[in-house]
């Protein structure tokens, strides 16, 4: 008999019996762009998987299936799910509806489905939206994967928090007064989502003085990668983009 603290619902590691003969859907973070940043137990998984899904963005090919590329087999069942970016969330939260669907079939007949996700799976990743889907009825695994504030902050040989420091990780999407409190509250803030956003954000952190404290890091860890003081970024930020402010560089001495 297992104990009752084994069963209670924040206990991942317990396997209810609702669950045998049934899939489990794996989230397999793949890191930001490089293949050799992929994990160990990322690419063994993904070696041995007989179904893989994985999102593309707005009709593109998967940038989570290209980093993982050179260990996917030849005949694996592949579900692309495809979602739209677009600022209302229905578009999106249908598509990931229709995504959960197909994934549930393929559990549902025993078969494990291994979901990549660029990056780290739980840090602004696709799989949660999957995941939030489908724990209710299969078991669910995660294996983390190197973010794109570790790659940014590694490229950059800028440390992001030491001693008593505080780090932010704020999305540009986010209007001028929330960004500008983070900034103003933080030793340290990693500013994801710049796209359309970076013009206001870069006018925002010059007015707040620190443009010289500001890197922009784009396509981290892979070819064409990007590594700028912001004074010297380009004037359009790609989709694959952030910016490492770092207010105080003194504990680092
Ligand atoms: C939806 S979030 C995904 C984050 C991802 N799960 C992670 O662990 O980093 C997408 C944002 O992450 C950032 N990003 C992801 N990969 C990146 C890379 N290779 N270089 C720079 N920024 C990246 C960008 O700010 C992008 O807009």
């Amino acid at each position: 008999m297992e104990p009752v603290e084994a069963m209670t619902p924040l206990d991942r590691t317990a396997t209810p019996s609702s669950h045998e003969g049934l899939g489990r859907l794996i989230g397999v973070g793949v890191g930001p762009g490089a293949p050799d940043l992929l994990t160990l137990r990322a690419a063994r998984l993904i070696e041995g998987a007989r179904v893989l899904a994985y999102p593309t963005l707005a009709g593109a090919p998967s940038f989570a299936r290209s980093i993982a590329a050179a260990h996917i087999r030849d005949g694996v069942e592949e579900i692309a799910i495809d979602v739209p970016m677009t600022p209302a969330r229905e578009p999106a939260q249908r598509a990931y509806d229709d995504g959960a669907a197909r994934i549930a079939g393929q559990l549902a007949q025993g078969r494990d489905v291994v979901c990549l996700c660029e990056g780290d799976p739980m840090f602004y990743g696709s799989f949660m939206y999957l995941q939030a889907r489908l724990a209710p009825r299969f078991a669910v695994e995660v294996v983390p994967g190197v973010t794109s504030v570790a790659a940014a902050s590694a490229l950059a040989r800028l440390p992001l928090v030491a001693r008593e420091g505080r780090i932010a990780v704020l999305p540009a999407t986010l209007p001028d007064e929330a960004l500008a409190e983070g900034l103003l509250r933080h030793e340290t803030v990693a500013m994801l989502k710049l796209g359309r956003h970076f013009p206001r954000v870069r006018a925002l952190i010059d007015r707040l003085g620190l443009t010289d404290r500001a890197t922009f890091v784009a396509r981290a860890t892979l070819p064409q990668e990007v590594v700028l003081p912001l004074a010297r970024a380009p004037l359009e930020a790609p989709y694959f983009s952030l910016l490492l402010i770092a207010k105080d560089t003194d504990p680092w001495l």
